[in-house]
């Protein structure tokens, strides 16, 4: 019986294909063929459930098994005969009606391997492009799945997405991604890609590869970062990784809540160095109010304090606190960038005042006599060398002066913190002079024209 319909099915052919010849179109020929397959493999008994799925593969639709087992002829007596010899030719199959994908730089091993298979059911599945499995299981039936194991799942990996990402097949790029570095990021994240495009200073990493800092699969810290500031910034920021294991003063903000997040965003900004906000805004924003410590002086609340004395020293005119301050830390007391001593006294050498004088002559402490290095003079007796350039009991500059803001000229102080008193300076400017009548001395008058005689 079966024989019969077998012979009978090998005369239809050879009758279809004398048909094909006389007509000569080839399309034609396959419907036809494919049709009496169809009769031949899929039967109730043959090969049921082949085409009951929801995805069910081109050729396979049309009942031409031929196209990848070859002629039917003897596959009852032998069913092996239908198997594929090598793993090779399942690929040179499929590349008989589809294009040979491996035309780019980047091929991923399956696919170079001609292993379709290991991904596609041949015959078709229940699966968009009739894949083996949903989604990441098709992956991950090679990868480990450890990537998408950090506690913050990136959403697209978390469901499956790889291919938003990865080209299954091939890629120009490496990794097998579809695009290269940011623009990956992009083709979902236009929010970003526009704010992005719009700053005027970007951090270099971000304008190069997001995944510089970010997983984009998973991580262990929100956002799927492997690690939060300062650990994320010290790991390429080594200088600024040194620079704050050897300061003796680190600044208190870099230890509190975001560290360096407090101050620089990590994407961009507007303001050079990815700044917040404007640098003296910057400071202000949390030195508006005091910080009282247990030990060691408090820290003053700085806006207060420029609001109540309104003659701000010049840095601060131009809104420049890093001017003196190194705003992650130093080693010098107050974040100091350089020397200044933190006493009422100090013996005198040039460098203890390589704060001020990095901006301010050096001069002006070093001549005993001058007639223009300074106009803090009694003639031209140099009062700036007197008080200061002393071996022992040298004045120091905060003795007479505010480094911020003052209401008295010159950055004269209303009052000196002495011990447990503040010292009055009581400074009157004259024309040519002035006086003084400090908690240190009886009142003392200077004249640069008409040299006075103090008592
Ligand atoms: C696109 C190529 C292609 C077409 C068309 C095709 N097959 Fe297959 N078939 C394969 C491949 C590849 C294998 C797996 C061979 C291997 O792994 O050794 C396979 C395996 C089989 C197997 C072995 C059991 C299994 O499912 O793995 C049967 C049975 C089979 N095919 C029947 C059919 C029938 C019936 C048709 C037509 C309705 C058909 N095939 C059409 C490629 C195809
Ligand atoms: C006889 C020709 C032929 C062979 C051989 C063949 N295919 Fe196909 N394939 C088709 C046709 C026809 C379609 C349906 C195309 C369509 O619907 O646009 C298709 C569709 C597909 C699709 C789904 C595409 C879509 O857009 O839905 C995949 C995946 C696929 N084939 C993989 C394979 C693999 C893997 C092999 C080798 C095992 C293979 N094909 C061998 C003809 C073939
Ligand atoms: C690692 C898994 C994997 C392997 C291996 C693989 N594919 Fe695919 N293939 C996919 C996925 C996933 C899609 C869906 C792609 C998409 O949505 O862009 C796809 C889509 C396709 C399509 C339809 C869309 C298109 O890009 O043309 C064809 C045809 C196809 N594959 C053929 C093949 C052939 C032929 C091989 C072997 C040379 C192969 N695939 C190997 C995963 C794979
Ligand atoms: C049949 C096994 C298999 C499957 C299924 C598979 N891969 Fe691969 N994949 C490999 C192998 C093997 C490599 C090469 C590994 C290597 O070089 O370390 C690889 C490499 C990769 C690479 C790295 C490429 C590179 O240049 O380093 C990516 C990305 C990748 N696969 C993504 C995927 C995605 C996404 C899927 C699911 C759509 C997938 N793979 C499915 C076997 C597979
Ligand atoms: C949002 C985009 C995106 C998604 C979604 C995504 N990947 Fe990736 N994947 C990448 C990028 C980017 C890299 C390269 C990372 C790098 O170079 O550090 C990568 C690398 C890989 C690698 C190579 C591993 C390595 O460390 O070199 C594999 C394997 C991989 N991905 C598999 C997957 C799988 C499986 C999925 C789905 C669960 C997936 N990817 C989802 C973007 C993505
Ligand atoms: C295929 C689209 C797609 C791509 C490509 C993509 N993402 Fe996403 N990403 C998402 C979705 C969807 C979410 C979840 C959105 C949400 O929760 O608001 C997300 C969330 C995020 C989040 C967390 C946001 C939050 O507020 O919690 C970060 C960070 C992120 N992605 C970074 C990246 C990076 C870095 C890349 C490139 C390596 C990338 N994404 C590529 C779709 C994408
Ligand atoms: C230098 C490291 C770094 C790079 C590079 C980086 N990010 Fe981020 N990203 C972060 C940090 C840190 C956060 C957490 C922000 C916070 O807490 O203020 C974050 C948060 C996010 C968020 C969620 C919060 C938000 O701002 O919307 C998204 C989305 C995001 N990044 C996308 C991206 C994209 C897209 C890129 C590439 C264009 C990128 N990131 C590059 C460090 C980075
Ligand atoms: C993947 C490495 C990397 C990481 C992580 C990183 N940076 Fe950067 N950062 C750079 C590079 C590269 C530059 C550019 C340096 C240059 O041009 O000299 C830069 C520049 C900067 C600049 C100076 C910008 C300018 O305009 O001069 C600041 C501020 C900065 N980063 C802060 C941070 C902070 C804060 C973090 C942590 C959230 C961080 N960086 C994490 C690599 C990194
Ligand atoms: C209190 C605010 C603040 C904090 C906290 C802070 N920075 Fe800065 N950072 C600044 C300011 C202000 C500048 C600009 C200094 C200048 O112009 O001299 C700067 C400059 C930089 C620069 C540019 C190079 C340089 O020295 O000029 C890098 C890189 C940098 N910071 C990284 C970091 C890292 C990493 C952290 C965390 C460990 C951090 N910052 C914490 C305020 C801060
Ligand atoms: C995010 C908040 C924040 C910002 C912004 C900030 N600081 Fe601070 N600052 C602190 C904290 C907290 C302390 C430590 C207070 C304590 O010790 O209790 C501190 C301490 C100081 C000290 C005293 C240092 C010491 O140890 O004696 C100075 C000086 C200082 N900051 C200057 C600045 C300058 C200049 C800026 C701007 C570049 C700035 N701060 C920005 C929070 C901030
Ligand atoms: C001309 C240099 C200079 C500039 C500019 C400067 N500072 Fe200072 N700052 C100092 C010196 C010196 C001290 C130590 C004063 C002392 O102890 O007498 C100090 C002390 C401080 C303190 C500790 C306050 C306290 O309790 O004694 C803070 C906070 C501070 N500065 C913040 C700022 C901020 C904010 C700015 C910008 C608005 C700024 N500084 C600009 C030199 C400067
Ligand atoms: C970053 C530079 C800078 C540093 C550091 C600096 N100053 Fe000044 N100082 C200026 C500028 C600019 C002016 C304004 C000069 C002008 O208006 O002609 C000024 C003005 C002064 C004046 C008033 C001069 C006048 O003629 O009105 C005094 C007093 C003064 N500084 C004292 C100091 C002391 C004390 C220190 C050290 C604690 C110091 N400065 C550190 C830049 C600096
Ligand atoms: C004993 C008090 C006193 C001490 C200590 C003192 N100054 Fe002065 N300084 C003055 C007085 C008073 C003036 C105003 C002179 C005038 O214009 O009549 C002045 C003026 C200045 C000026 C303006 C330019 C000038 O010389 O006329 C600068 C700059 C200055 N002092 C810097 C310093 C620095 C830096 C130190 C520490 C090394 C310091 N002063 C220590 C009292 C002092």
């Amino acid at each position: 019986m079966r024989r019969e319909r077998i012979v009978l099915l090998i005369v239809l052919v050879l009758i279809c294909s004398a048909a094909v010849i006389f007509s000569g179109t080839e399309s034609h020929s396959q419907e036809k063929k494919s049709a009496e397959n169809t009769v031949s493999c899929i039967t109730a008994k043959c090969h049921a459930d082949i085409n009951k799925v929801k995805y069910v593969h081109g050729p396979v639709g049309e009942g031409a098994c031929d196209k990848c087992h070859g002629e039917a002829k003897g596959h009852i007596e032998n069913p092996k005969k239908f198997k594929f010899k090598a793993i090779e030719d399942i690929s040179k199959a499929c590349y008989s009606c589809h294009d040979n994908f491996k035309t780019k730089k980047f091929i991923h091993s399956p696919v170079e391997e001609g292993e379709c298979t290991s991904c596609h059911n041949p015959h078709g599945s229940d699966y968009k492009f009739q894949m083996v499995s949903k989604g990441g299981e098709v992956c991950f039936e090679c990868h480990d799945d450890e990537i998408i194991k950090g506690k913050w799942v990136h959403g697209p990996a978390a469901v499956g997405g790889c291919i938003a990402c990865h080209e299954p097949h091939v890629s120009d790029y490496e990794k097998n991604l579809r695009a290269k570095g940011s623009e990956l990021c992009y083709m979902c994240h236009t929010d970003k890609a526009e704010s992005i495009q719009q700053a005027a200073f970007v951090h270099k990493p971000v304008s190069e590869d997001c995944a510089s800092c970010h997983n984009p699969h998973s991580a262990a810290k929100e956002f799927m970062l492997e690690a939060g500031a300062p650990e994320l910034c010290v790991g390429c920021h080594e200088d600024i990784k040194n620079q704050l294991s050897n300061v003796s003063v680190k600044h208190g903000a870099i230890d509190r809540d975001k560290s360096c997040l407090n101050c620089h965003d990590a994407h961009m900004s507007q303001i050079a160095k990815n700044l917040k906000m404007e640098p003296m805004d910057l400071c202000l924003s949390c030195h508006n109010q005091e910080y009282k410590r247990e030990k060691g002086e408090s820290v003053a609340n700085i806006t207060k304090w420029l609001a109540e004395n309104t003659d701000h020293h010049g840095p601060i005119k131009q809104k420049d606190c890093s001017g003196c301050h190194n705003p992650h830390g130093s080693n010098s007391f107050r974040i100091l960038r350089n020397d200044y001593p933190p006493t009422f006294y100090k013996p005198f050498a040039v460098e203890n005042y390589n704060l001020c004088f990095g901006c301010h002559e050096k001069t002006i402490a070093l001549n005993p006599d001058t007639t223009k290095l300074t106009n803090f003079r009694n003639g031209s007796q140099n009062l700036h060398f007197l008080h200061v350039n002393k071996a022992i009991k040298g004045r120091t500059c905060r003795a007479c002066h505010e480094t911020h803001a003052s209401n008295f000229p010159k950055h004269i102080r209303e009052s000196v913190p002495f011990g447990v008193w503040d010292l009055p300076v009581n400074y009157e400017k004259t024309e040519s002079g002035g006086s003084c009548a400090p908690g240190c001395h009886k009142i003392k008058q200077y004249d640069r024209v008409k040299k006075v005689t103090n008592e």
